[in-house]
């Protein structure tokens, strides 16, 4: 369990650099298309790899707090330690909402392929679940014992 354990908290944790650089990217190309006057096809490669990368992170986000993490707990005082609280609330919470503005988004986008709005709704959805995302990150700076990879 702790080979397994290992390992998935650094694949989670790498996993974050290619979740930044494909959200990046799937923003800057959306703006960059709709500026440019393209129509939105019904579907847009970066947008499919930006979703299937925070999909994945919440497969492995979920089986280290189901089973893996020991800073994820239920018992005693969970809101007075600030990292128990953060892992086993904030961090949870926080990507839950992140993952769903980058999912909605893309799903609408593909609903409004008629109506040519979809590299807006891409943009829009996927920045502002970037946002929240990038808030979400136990940062080094932020001291909850996390590094940068
Ligand atoms: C885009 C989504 C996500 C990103 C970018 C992300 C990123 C991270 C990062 C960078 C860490 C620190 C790893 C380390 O260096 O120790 C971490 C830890 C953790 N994440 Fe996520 N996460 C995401 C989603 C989730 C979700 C949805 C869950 C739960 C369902 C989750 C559960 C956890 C847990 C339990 C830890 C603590 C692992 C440990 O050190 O024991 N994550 N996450």
């Amino acid at each position: 369990m702790e080979v397994l354990y290992t390992a998935l908290k650094h694949s989670h944790s790498g996993l974050r650099w290619v979740v930044l650089v494909l959200m990046v990217l799937a923003i800057l190309n959306a703006f960059g298309k709709r500026r440019g006057g393209s129509v939105y096809p019904g579907k847009d490669k970066l947008a499919l790899f930006a979703l299937i990368s925070v999909h994945l992170q919440l497969l492995i986000g979920l089986v280290l707090y189901l089973w893996l993490s020991p800073l994820v707990s239920f018992e005693g005082n969970i809101m007075g330690n600030s990292v128990t609280r953060f892992y086993t609330v904030e961090h949870l919470l926080g990507m839950a909402v992140g993952i769903t503005l980058v999912t909605m988004g893309y799903s609408k986008a593909k609903r409004q392929a008629e109506l040519n709005k979809g590299w807006k709704t891409i943009g829009v959805f996927y920045l502002f679940g970037l946002i929240v995302i990038l808030l979400s990150i136990p940062w080094p700076f932020r001291n909850l014992g996390a590094g940068w990879f």
